[in-house]
């Protein structure tokens, strides 16, 4: 299943509650992005430098734990990846093709080890075009940015809603213009607005399209 959709849309808490209830894996594309970021501003990479990234990306390992956990080289990083500032340069770097066709291959890799529920900017469109089930999920720009700011919040109390809002529409320009791989609805996703829903009825929205799918599916065959 593939689930995409801009910053804040609450993709990670519908796609981790959808995977739960069909027993699949739980794939977080952009802390993949995210992790690869910290380690290019660990190594004082600038964001559009393709022959450092391709260096870094060389001797980087990637990894998604069942619950959730972020490896990179061997190392948890899973709270260490989540500031907006990791979250504008995984945007930047984002854009390389580079970048995009290492992700991708191991983003497929994981997919091929059973069932999964993929979240990220293309997982519907580029990645895995086939999914079963897509999905994308979008809100308003005022409610992603709530969203966001009540989880950055208690980390970093300088933190402001307005700034908030600036860093989440300036992510989402440079992941929807990008040249590669750039944020879009699938021409087959269901597309759900979830400014007005509670998590709750995104994920029997959701559940009720895998059921419908199957349904067609077993008609079919
Ligand atoms: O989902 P997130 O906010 O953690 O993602 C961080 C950045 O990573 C996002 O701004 C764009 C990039 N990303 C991407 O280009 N493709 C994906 N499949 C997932 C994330």
């Amino acid at each position: 299943m593939a689930i995409d959709g801009p910053a804040g849309a609450g993709k990670s808490t519908v796609a981790k509650a959808v995977a739960k209830r069909l027993g699949y894996r739980y794939m977080d594309t952009g802390a993949m992005y995210r992790a690869l970021a910290w380690k290019a501003m660990r190594h004082g990479a600038a964001p559009d430098d393709e022959s450092a990234l391709g260096r870094i990306l060389e001797s980087t390992d990637v990894d998604l734990g069942a619950d959730g956990t972020v490896m990179l080289d061997g190392a948890d990083v899973s709270g260490a990846i989540r500031t907006p500032e990791v979250g504008q340069m995984a945007s930047q770097v984002s854009g390389m093709k580079i970048v995009r066709q290492r992700m991708a291959d191991l983003q497929r890799a994981m997919g091929r080890s059973g069932s999964v529920v993929a979240e990220g900017r293309d997982m519907g469109t580029v990645v895995f075009p086939e999914a079963e089930v897509k999905v994308y999920l979008d809100a308003s720009p005022e409610t992603r940015a709530r969203r966001r700011f009540d989880e950055l919040a208690a980390k970093d109390s300088t933190l402001t809603l307005e700034q908030t809002l600036a860093d989440v529409m300036r992510r989402d320009r440079r992941d929807k213009e990008r040249a590669v791989a750039p944020l879009r609805r699938a021409d087959d996703a269901v597309f759900i607005d979830s400014t007005a829903m509670p998590v709750d009825a995104v994920v029997d929205r959701i559940l009720q399209e895998v059921n419908s799918k199957s349904n067609e599916n077993g008609r079919i065959a």
